[in-house]
């Protein structure tokens, strides 16, 4: 784990500001359930399994704001920050994963529990969240790591690393893995328009961690490809639909137009918690709409005339039919993905083996 972007110690929940990334690592104190809220919406925290993590603390955080005064009244409030709590942002799947984790924790609680003994059940449910988050990383970098090659070309969107999870990454625990694993390759991070994750916290993990990165401008891929230094796309995902179609930062889907346009293989990552078994396609998947500054005024300066129109999703859909293969901490699935991709959904830690590579 090369840095821990939601960390509970002694009943305090803090974070890396990851809004002040590479310029500096701060680490930031959520003492309310708004402040967990406000952290996930500005994208102080940010990628799907990492939102999910620190939500599940802020349940813990904000119920000891309201201190309930009886077993009924603190179940019900479990579900109040739960349901606000999931109001911040709607694409990553995994924050209402993570929520429903927390309220089942609740309703299953006794009616005669204590406000302590509620408190220590949704503690070792939070904890549990983040710990099986790293081990599922660092589960999909072992099964993906053969995929990358000595003298390779990687390229990446977004950041799906250390950063956007529990600390040990999806698409970039591939990376890493590979990189143990003592092969040398070349990794291209697109710099990720319009709040360049890609530049401000790929390209500071993977630098940080001694594996050689070249940043490129998102508009850069088509020729960076057609000059042949690219062998494959590994991308993380917020939310796949049964079949396989995949929503992550939006650009994802053009990159992986030009991937099959250069014949060039194109894999997501993603640990079960980003499956959303509830869709059958991506059509139902919902895309969050945000500010027209963050285009126009990026980091608070002005590149474009007031008053004009601007369109700001800020996750795209890759169809499954663009999409290679999908590593999981189970293995690489194939396509079709539908029934290892519904096996993923039910079966917790076995799948057969007939649906992995
Ligand atoms: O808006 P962000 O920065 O939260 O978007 C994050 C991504 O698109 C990641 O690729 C995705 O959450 C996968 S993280 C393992």
């Amino acid at each position: 784990v090369s840095c821990e972007p939601v960390t509970w110690a002694d009943g305090t929940l803090r974070i890396i500001d990851q809004t002040r990334l590479p310029r500096e690592l701060i680490y930031v104190e959520l003492p309310t359930a708004a402040s967990v809220w406000d952290a996930i919406k500005t994208l102080q925290v940010r990628g799907a399994p990492a939102i999910g993590v620190c939500a599940a603390f802020g349940v813990l955080v904000g119920l000891r704001e309201t201190a309930p005064a009886t077993a009924g009244d603190r179940v019900r409030a479990v579900h109040q920050v739960a349901d606000y709590l999931g109001t911040s942002r709607p694409t990553a799947v995994n924050l209402f994963w993570a929520l429903d984790r927390m309220r089942r924790v609740a309703d299953a609680a006794d009616t005669g529990d204590t406000a302590e003994a509620l408190g220590a059940a949704l503690e070792r449910e939070a904890c549990a969240i983040l710990a099986e988050d790293i081990e599922l990383g660092h589960r999909i970098g072992a099964a993906g790591a053969a995929l990358i090659r000595e003298g390779a070309g990687v390229l990446t969107h977004c950041n799906a690393g250390a950063l956007a999870t529990g600390g040990a990454g999806t698409a970039l625990a591939v990376i890493y893995h590979a990189h143990v694993a003592g092969r040398r390759f070349q990794v291209y991070a697109d710099e990720t328009r319009p709040l360049l994750q890609g530049a401000r916290l790929t390209a500071w993990e993977l630098h940080r961690a001694g594996i050689p990165v070249t940043l490129i401008c998102d508009n850069m891929a088509a020729q960076v490809m057609r000059e042949g230094r690219i062998d494959l796309v590994i991308v993380g995902a917020d939310r796949v639909a049964r079949n396989g179609d995949a929503a992550n930062k939006i650009g994802t889907y053009g990159l992986a137009v030009l991937a099959r346009a250069h014949g060039i293989p194109f894999y997501i990552a993603i640990p079960s918690s980003t499956l959303d078994p509830a869709l059958n396609d991506g059509t139902g998947i919902p895309i969050e709409q945000r500010a027209e500054e963050e285009i126009t005024a990026p980091f608070g300066y002005p590149i474009a005339p007031e008053g004009i129109g601007v369109y700001n999703p800020a996750f795209d859909v890759t169809p499954a039919s663009l999409i290679t293969g999908i590593i999981t901490e189970h293995g690489i699935m194939d396509p079709p993905f539908t029934d290892s991709l519904c096996q993923l959904g039910t079966a917790g830690t076995q799948l057969s083996g007939a649906v992995l590579r």
